[in-house]
């Protein structure tokens, strides 16, 4: 049987985490490209991931480069090149610098991987979706960005610190973009299959829903630079979905025309938004809709609203985009 691939583009913090998850769970061979100026790094991080291999026992084979042509068939390229965040700047800050990084890497994803699965994590990362999609060219099902698993996994461990149980008991959905107005959804919301609001006040958990709306910048503030583990984590839940055909629905940054009246009726102009969805061998197989109501309805469209906005930001600075 052949082994899944699994290209990660960008070797720092996100990248190599990406590698060391997606090792230690076996899901297929690894590669780990950065820029030829960071050779050395993608190479050195990938032997030493290699060098574990004996003890967490997996057989996956991790190699480190710069060159395109080793991403050849992979399955899943997840690409996460770009700056990161540092104390007091927005995600949108980035947006100049790492439009210029994700269009010049998925040119050669194109190139080098026309069939991957591509799964995007640099931020923007509403805006950077979008940029992948346009540059390769890939139909919609296989073009993803990576937001919703990380900030619903914050929502469930807050909601679990509060609660003092087990984070695997606690079921929640997120949608909207990465940002500080995704929309945590309450109401579908629960512990075991218990509704939230019958075990803790609309106060504790409109504190938990707060903190997981500014997790990234709180670690931001702690570390100097943005987050990796869970970000990680959660790309390789998206992974996994992808090479087992688990058709997991996960809350991903997934193309959106009808689907939450993105851009209903509007064939070709839609949006990469935060959504559930059913993630399987074919990447998003489908989109799940549910009914919002009230405030609900409000914050998605205004989340949305936000994505529509740093898309058009892109378009203004790069016109080729549009
Ligand atoms: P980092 O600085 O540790 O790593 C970025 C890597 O990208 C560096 O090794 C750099 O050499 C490489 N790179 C730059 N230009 C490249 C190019 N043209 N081709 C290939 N590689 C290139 O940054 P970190 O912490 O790994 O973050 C990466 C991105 O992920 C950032 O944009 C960050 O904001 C974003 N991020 C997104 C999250 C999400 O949930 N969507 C969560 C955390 C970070
Ligand atoms: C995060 O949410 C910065 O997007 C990154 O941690």
């Amino acid at each position: 049987m052949r082994r899944a691939k699994i290209s990660v583009i960008g070797a720092g913090n996100v990248g190599a985490t990406c590698a060391h998850w997606a090792a230690s769970k076996e899901l297929g061979d690894i590669v780990l490209l950065d820029i030829p100026e960071r050779e050395g790094v993608a190479k050195g991080k990938a032997l030493d991931l290699m060098q574990c291999a004996p003890i967490e026992r997996f057989d996956s084979a991790v190699i480190g480069t710069s060159d395109y042509k080793d991403i050849a068939n992979s399955d899943v390229v997840v690409i996460t090149a770009g700056l990161p965040r540092k104390p007091g700047m927005s995600r949108d800050d980035l947006i100049t610098t790492n439009v210029k990084i994700v269009r010049s890497v998925s040119e050669q994803v194109a190139k080098n991987a026309p069939g991957a699965v591509v799964i995007v994590v640099s931020n923007p990362l509403d805006a950077m979706v979008y940029t992948a999609w346009k540059t390769t060219g890939f139909p919609t099902h296989r073009i993803l960005g990576q937001a919703g698993c990380l900030d619903v996994a914050r929502f469930r461990c807050f909601l679990a610190m509060e609660l003092g149980c087990s984070v695997e008991d606690i079921q929640a959905l997120l949608l909207g973009g990465h940002g500080d107005d995704m929309v945590p959804l309450p109401r579908f919301t629960s512990v075991h299959g218990i509704p939230i609001s019958m075990l803790l006040s609309d106060e504790v958990v409109n504190k938990c829903m707060q903190r997981a709306k500014v997790g990234g910048g709180e670690i931001v503030q702690l570390m100097g630079t943005s987050a990796y583990y869970a970000p990680a984590s959660g790309t390789i839940q998206m992974v996994e979905a992808i090479i087992k055909d688990k058709n997991r629905i996960l809350p991903c940054a997934a193309y959106c025309e009808d689907a939450y009246g993105v851009a209903k009726g509007q064939k070709g102009a839609g949006y990469f938004v935060g959504v559930p969805c059913v993630i399987g061998s074919n990447g998003m197989e489908k989109i799940i809709e549910v009914d919002l109501v009230g405030d609900e309805r409000k914050l998605m469209d205004e989340s949305i609203s936000h994505v529509k906005d740093l898309v058009g930001a892109v378009r203004k600075i790069f016109p080729d985009l549009a």
